[in-house]
């Protein structure tokens, strides 16, 4: 890592320009049976190297920890954490809080700022702990990165969709004026830890939300993932991500989904962590679907606006010929065996040009709009224009509409 300070002179005086990147490293952990006391993920998982794990067993400081957890997952989880941290012998706070999409602001940010403050961590070697869905999840690592101006945190996500999304990049952050997660950061936590059996408890609709976030990977990056929900999606939802049952003759469809998408995510994310490039394959589905929720909320969840989004621009895909009519219909049909929706009433052709001139703004001027160019490949464009917008809105409401 370099750092670099350049000086010139001018009849003004003297300048200095200061060049000096950053550096990130966070893990990634599948960790199974996260809260039995004998795992020591959660307390150490988080540990770069042996010699950090050597001071903290030689320690004989109390360990400390400060955990949030949504309302939700508390009722069916609480006493699992509770007994954990008891077992391991831990100074803990454990706060509930109603992390829902409604409540996704700078109110709940305070509120553990508060709490935090009056527990008191030390911001070196304990941790923040996050355990809820995408909602609990940001607005923790947006507290967290405005602590003392930045305190290391540990993801657990519990639901499908922050499973393979929310748990792997850096984004934080809450929702301001009516816009989604207008305010935030680009802070990753220090650590995630993914135990796919918090899944077992998320109702159905839920998981077939999260299962959208997995077909975008799909359909942008990988045929293998796209042809593993089309065989055994309905086996994904019917088990809730839990049954490994003989479906695959080498290996888990549940293991291997979540896997090969968080893989998928992290290959996108990870080069770009700050969202500088602005030619992003993750943004399929999402060109759209932002407004589209703000005009919704609370009837649609995220990934099933996301969903819709995608449907429509598998249209224009197809309009534009980069998807055959064929590819087209497979993949509509896979989504609707997803269980999500394909088309919505709000979602109007005045949306749709709001949106794509809303992003002209927020990039540079190109449109950028990720697209299929078959199953599992897909580029980014620019030059999609509103005879095409229309034609495939039109013929994506003549195919679809009935399907509300
Ligand atoms: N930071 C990122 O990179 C990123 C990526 C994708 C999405 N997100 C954000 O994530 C949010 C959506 O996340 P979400 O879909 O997880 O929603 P969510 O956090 O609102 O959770 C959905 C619901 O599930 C409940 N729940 C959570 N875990 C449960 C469990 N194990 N069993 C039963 N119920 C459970 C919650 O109480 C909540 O009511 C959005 O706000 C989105 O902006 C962030
Ligand atoms: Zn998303």
């Amino acid at each position: 890592m370099s750092f670099i300070s350049y000086e010139s002179t001018s009849e003004q005086g003297k300048s200095w320009t200061i060049v000096s990147p950053i550096y990130f490293r966070y893990k990634v952990v599948e960790s199974q049976n996260l809260l039995e006391p004998g795992n020591d993920t959660l307390l150490t998982g988080h540990l770069r190297d042996p010699e950090q794990l050597d001071a903290f067993r030689s320690s004989t400081k109390p360990i400390k920890r400060f955990v949030v957890i949504d309302e939700t997952v508390n009722q069916l989880y609480g006493p699992q954490v509770s007994s954990y941290f008891e077992a391991r012998n831990v100074n803990y706070k454990i706060l509930p809080l109603p992390t829902t999409e409604e409540n996704k602001s700078m109110e709940l940010v305070m509120k553990i700022l508060q709490e935090l403050h009056s527990f008191g961590i030390s911001r070196h070697t304990e941790p923040i702990i996050a355990i809820g869905g995408g909602v609990c999840l940001d607005i923790v690592g947006f507290a967290a990165s405005l602590y003392r101006r930045r305190t290391p945190y540990i993801r657990v996500p519990t639901t499908l969709l922050s499973y393979v999304d929310a748990s792997v990049g850096a984004k934080t952050g809450v929702n301001f004026s009516q816009c989604k997660n207008k305010l935030g950061s680009y802070i990753p936590p220090v650590a995630t830890f993914l135990d796919r059996s918090f899944i077992q408890t998320v109702p159905r609709r839920q998981i077939s939300n999260g299962l959208a976030e997995m077909l975008k990977m799909a359909l942008m990056k990988h045929k293998g993932l796209f042809e593993l929900l089309e065989r055994h999606g309905k086996f994904l939802l019917d088990t809730n991500f839990q049954s490994c049952n003989g479906l695959l003759d080498h290996g888990c469809v549940a293991l291997m989904t979540s896997r090969i998408a968080i893989e998928t995510m992290l290959e996108e994310l990870a080069p770009n962590l700050w969202e500088d490039d602005l030619d992003r394959l993750v943004d399929f589905g999402h060109l759209i679907s932002p407004e589209l929720e703000m005009v919704v909320l609370p009837t649609l969840m995220h990934g099933e606006a996301v969903n819709i989004d995608m449907a429509y621009m598998t249209y224009v895909s197809n309009d534009r010929g980069f998807l055959t009519t064929a590819e087209r219909n497979r993949i509509i049909q896979c989504m609707k065996n997803l269980e999500l929706p394909v088309w919505h009433h709000d979602f109007s052709l005045n949306l749709v040009k709001k949106s794509l001139n809303e992003r002209l703004k927020h990039s540079e001027g190109l449109q950028r709009m990720p697209l299929p160019t078959g199953v599992g490949t897909a580029e980014i464009f620019n030059d999609i224009d509103d005879e095409v917008l229309e034609r495939s809105f039109k013929k994506w409401c003549e195919d679809l509409s009935t399907e509300e």
